[in-house]
């Protein structure tokens, strides 16, 4: 890999390859890594920007908003509406669509997004994340919610930034899975991996554990089987990590293996799950299966489900790719018991 290779020159190299980022989608991923780096500014400012702590509002999931949901949510709205890139936008953040003001100039292309990945890290220093997903906006008459429902295998472009130790953006088109850490000094993102692969096997599990009780029986069995270690069926020791925000959780994972799992559980048995299709599963499963790794409900693959609702909620299963099988067939076996 050719040292200091920038996003935007990434971006320009690739067009050129393959023709996989038409311009318009190239300004729409620069401008989404630019809202990312004035997030992680923020982020990094911390209590000294008066960013940290709680809003006095709720989300349309009934979640107590933090400053920086709210901070990111505007951040990545103001960056994106302008540049004549996009029809419309939707957000964790926002019950409704937004569409672009009529002053700007309607672009082609749908951005989602969850503006701040795993709130409840923000006031304890740890990682937390911005995930995006972009679809093509359907020919036809005015921009609306109905546009936004298409499946996870019609995405054009997935990625998150990650703001941890280093703050790294994370990105596909459909080419495979490439990284770039932010460089302040420069104030640019710089490619410092490309072609990551996540390995087939693994020995690492991500999950709350804390809800063991209410899982469904094929999660159960995975994790006792996990837990047994060498002495058990699975002949090797498990370690465990839970972060406790996806985009980090994953980001180990694109990075050294595993397998993340947010299953359904009986807290709320009428939800499919807590993590939301279009914004947060959707774009992940795309990097993880670009990847090498896979990604499931469980029963079908994530991306081919085809969204009822903007918000709407997913069981969630990905990583390396013989634990998410594994975990398939325990759901299979289950579901044919009598
Ligand atoms: P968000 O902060 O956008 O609401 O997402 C948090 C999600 C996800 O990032 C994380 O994996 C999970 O919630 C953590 O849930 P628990 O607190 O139940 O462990
Ligand atoms: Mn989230
Ligand atoms: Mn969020």
């Amino acid at each position: 890999m050719a040292n200091n290779i920038s996003l935007t020159r990434y971006l320009v190299e690739q067009q050129r390859v393959d023709g996989s980022i038409p311009s318009q989608l190239r300004l729409l991923l620069e401008v989404v890594a630019r809202a990312c780096k004035s997030i992680s500014h923020a982020v990094n400012k911390g209590a000294l920007g008066g960013v940290l702590g709680a809003a006095q509002t709720e989300n349309v999931q009934g979640e107590i908003q933090k400053k920086l949901d709210i901070i990111a949510n505007e951040v990545l709205i103001e960056a994106n509406e302008w540049g004549g890139h996009l029809a419309a936008m939707a957000s964790e953040e926002m019950e409704d669509i937004y569409v672009v003001p009529n002053r700007y100039p309607q672009g082609e292309y749908l951005l989602l997004f969850d503006p701040l990945d795993g709130s409840s890290n923000i006031d304890v220093n740890v990682s937390i994340g911005t995930i995006f997903s972009v679809l093509r906006k359907p020919d036809g008459a005015a921009v609306s919610e109905a546009d936004f429902l298409q499946s996870g295998s019609q995405q054009v472009a997935a990625g998150y930034c990650v703001y941890g130790p280093q703050t790294t953006l994370v990105l596909t088109v459909g080419r495979g899975v490439a990284m770039f850490t932010l460089d302040r000094e420069q104030g640019s993102f710089v490619l410092t991996q490309e072609h990551v692969t996540v390995p087939e096997d693994t020995q690492e599990f991500a999950i709350n554990m804390s809800n063991m009780r209410h899982w469904d029986a094929p999660t159960r069995r995975y994790i006792d089987e996990c837990l047994l270690g060498a002495e058990g069926v699975r002949g090797k020791n498990f370690n465990m990590r839970w972060i406790a925000s996806m985009v980090a959780d994953v980001h180990r994972i694109l990075t050294r293996g595993g397998v993340f799992m947010y299953p359904w559980d009986k807290r709320e048995p009428h939800k499919p799950g807590k993590l939301r299709l279009m914004y947060e599963a959707n774009p992940m499963s795309w990097l993880i299966e670009q990847a090498g790794g896979a990604s499931t409900n469980g029963h079908q693959r994530i991306m081919d489900i085809a969204p009822a609702q903007l918000h709407q909620r997913v069981s969630v299963v990905l990583g390396s790719k013989n634990e998410v099988e594994r975990l398939t067939r325990y759901y299979a076996e289950d579901a044919a018991q009598p």
